[in-house]
């Protein structure tokens, strides 16, 4: 192991901070506050990661400091120690936790410093693909067509046989109707792209590609979690206006039209942590028990490849983080 590596000990540490967001969230499940169900998982990371023996910098947070309190970009977290930089999405998928639907995550990677892409809050174009595969089997810049193709053939199957999972969104119309046209199946997914990408890496999910436009900072998370579980992905960030094309190059991104590897965007030792909100196909959710709260957690890190679930009871309430 490079001595450069993260310390192993801060990947249980990683579930800790995860857990602790999750936990905070639940509360908030099915209750329509997006707002509450997030700021609880803010708050409760904040603390979590704030008793990490690590100097850390928050690289991917809540937004920038004039819009986020908490977790801003730029923010130092731990207690001291090593230098790392932190990308976080304290709820993914708001959206599916206030309506207590499926698949929403408390979600954070560790990197050496330097190791994560500080990708401004605009969209990302994405292709994911699961491990095993010849390297460069899909890629950005080709058809949609030519990507099931090579896909299939590299999987021996044919293209009504592969699966892709899409964003439900009006802006992925044309590349639906491409799918459908080439006779794949489509997996919709309402919100939480992090969730959409990991299942690639499944075979249990059935699904054998992610594509789509989604947000940069969860792209960055993706491409963590790719580079511990395997896999192969790519982003490109997409700009709606010079507003954001003046966020990207405040953060030190000059070629904007830059096509990313997943080893760009993570790179170095990186530790991945997801905690379940509510049940998915991914994780299982925070749930009650007579014996305690329950959670599950993926943890993952790259150095060594190492992949664990982690089923906890929380016997203890105020223990928790
Ligand atoms: P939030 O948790 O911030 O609501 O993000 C959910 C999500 O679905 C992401 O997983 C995805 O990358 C992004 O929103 C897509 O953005 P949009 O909803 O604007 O299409």
């Amino acid at each position: 192991m490079a001595s450069n590596d993260l310390d192993r000990q801060l990947v249980i540490e990683m579930v800790r901070v995860t857990e602790a967001g999750a936990i905070a969230s639940s509360d908030w499940t099915g209750r329509g506050d997006e707002k509450a169900a997030d700021a609880a998982a803010v708050k409760a990371i904040r603390e979590a990661l704030n008793n990490l023996p690590i100097d850390g910098t928050v690289v991917i947070g809540e937004g920038e400091r004039d819009e986020a309190p908490m977790l801003y970009i730029g923010e130092k977290v731990g207690s001291g120690g090593r230098t790392a930089d932190i990308a976080l999405d304290p709820l993914e998928g708001t959206t599916l936790c206030a309506k207590a639907m499926p698949n929403s995550l408390a979600v954070v990677a560790i990197s050496v410093e330097g190791g994560l892409l500080n990708a401004p809050d605009v969209y990302m174009d994405k292709i994911a693909v699961g491990g095993g595969l010849p390297d460069g089997v899909v890629d950005l810049d080709k058809s949609i067509k030519e990507n099931i193709e090579s896909l299939a053939q590299a999987k021996g199957k044919e293209a009504k046989d592969i699966m892709v999972c899409v964003l439900d969104r009006p802006r992925h119309s044309q590349i639906i109707a491409e799918l459908r046209e080439l006779g794949c199946g489509v997996t919709l997914i309402g919100d939480g792209d992090i969730a959409g990408v990991i299942a690639t890496t499944d075979p249990k999910t059935g699904i054998d590609m992610y594509v789509g436009s989604g947000g940069a900072p969860e792209g960055v998370l993706a491409s963590a979690a790719l580079r511990c579980i395997g896999g192969q992905m790519q982003g490109r960030l997409l700009f709606r206006n010079d507003d954001e094309k003046a966020r990207a190059r405040k953060w030190g991104i000059e070629d904007l039209d830059r096509k990313y590897d997943m080893n760009e965007m993570a790179s170095g030792d990186v530790i991945f942590s997801a905690t379940g909100v509510t049940d998915g196909s991914l994780l299982e959710g925070v749930h009650n028990t007579p014996n305690g709260i329950t959670t599950e957690t993926l943890v993952m890190r790259s150095a060594t490849k190492t992949v664990r679930r982690v089923h906890t009871i929380h016997g203890h309430k105020d223990n928790i983080g």
